[in-house]
């Protein structure tokens, strides 16, 4: 891969964007290795999670990248769109949690990849916006959708129409991001939150996971039976009798995944 870093410890992925000269913007081949990586990782059994991050400290991600969009027409327009969705698609449909590390600006598409990751953190000097409207376009990387189920549609509308950036306690005010902290305990902060993740059942993570990203495409009644269904499904697991007795016995579940 030429423009993604990809680094798995104690089965945490981290997953860097590294095109820094361009503030990690996201051309048609980060897109397709993107695409790629994410079904390599979708395949690893004993993955606990994947952090993502841009590389530098400026940037997480400032964007679909303009000097290859600047060029094309209608066709290339939509084809560059799906490649994007897909790309997000990709991070949003993984088994496993997704953390975006955002270490700087997250604008455009940058900003709908964090919104396509499961947890949102990000260091005091985040930026994020969706500025399309400004080149005389509109969010295309999932952006009119994702941002408005997250923060509600008057936030995402006034991002999405003004084309302002926010900064990071702002962000967190209107609930884009869960966390900001200093940007030198970024990568550690959401290490620690996947070390807290990976100590849970990991059938039961995958599930809530699941629960989750397919109960919000449905009505309340339907998506609260698709929640009965999949708690049905944790008694299945060994995990479930083992968590449940550890409890009653008081000590620490050992969780097999299985
Ligand atoms: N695409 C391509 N190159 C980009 C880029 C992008 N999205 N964002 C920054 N760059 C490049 C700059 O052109 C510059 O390159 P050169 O050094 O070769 O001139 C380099 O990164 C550094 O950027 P700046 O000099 O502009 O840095 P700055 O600190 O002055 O400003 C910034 C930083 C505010 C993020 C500014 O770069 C900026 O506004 N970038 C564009 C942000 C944007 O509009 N993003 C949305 C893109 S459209 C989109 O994403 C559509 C979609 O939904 C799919």
């Amino acid at each position: 891969m030429k423009n993604l870093l990809c680094e798995i410890e104690r089965n945490i992925a981290l997953v860097t964007v590294n095109r820094p000269k361009s503030l990690n913007a996201l051309n048609p081949e980060t897109l397709t290795e993107l695409i790629a990586l994410f079904q390599q990782l979708a395949e690893k059994e004993e993955l606990v999670g994947v952090i993502f991050t841009g590389s530098g400290d400026k940037a997480f991600v400032a964007g679909a990248d303009i000097s290859d969009m600047q060029g094309y027409d209608v066709f290339a327009g939509r084809e560059f769109g799906r490649l994007g969705h897909r790309a997000m698609d990709a991070v949003a449909s993984l088994p496993v949690p997704v953390i975006a590390a955002v270490n700087g600006f997250a604008l455009g598409g940058g900003c709908e990849l964090a919104l396509a990751c499961d947890i949102r953190i990000c260091s005091d000097n985040a930026k994020f916006g969706q500025p399309e409207v400004n080149l005389g376009v509109i969010p295309g990387f999932g952006g009119t959708q994702r941002l408005p189920r997250l923060v509600g549609t008057g936030q995402a509308l006034e991002l999405m129409l003004t084309g302002d950036m926010i900064d990071a306690q702002e962000a967190s005010r209107i609930g884009l991001v869960n966390r900001v902290v200093a940007q030198d305990e970024l990568l550690a902060h959401c290490f620690g939150i996947m070390e807290k993740i990976a100590q849970k059942g990991p059938i039961a993570i995958k599930l809530c996971k699941e629960a989750v990203a397919s109960g919000i495409e449905m009505d309340l009644a339907r998506a609260c039976r698709n929640e009965v269904d999949l708690f049905g499904v944790c008694f299945a697991s060994e995990d479930q009798n083992e968590g449940m007795k550890a409890f009653l016995e008081k000590r620490q579940a050992k969780f097999k995944g299985c």
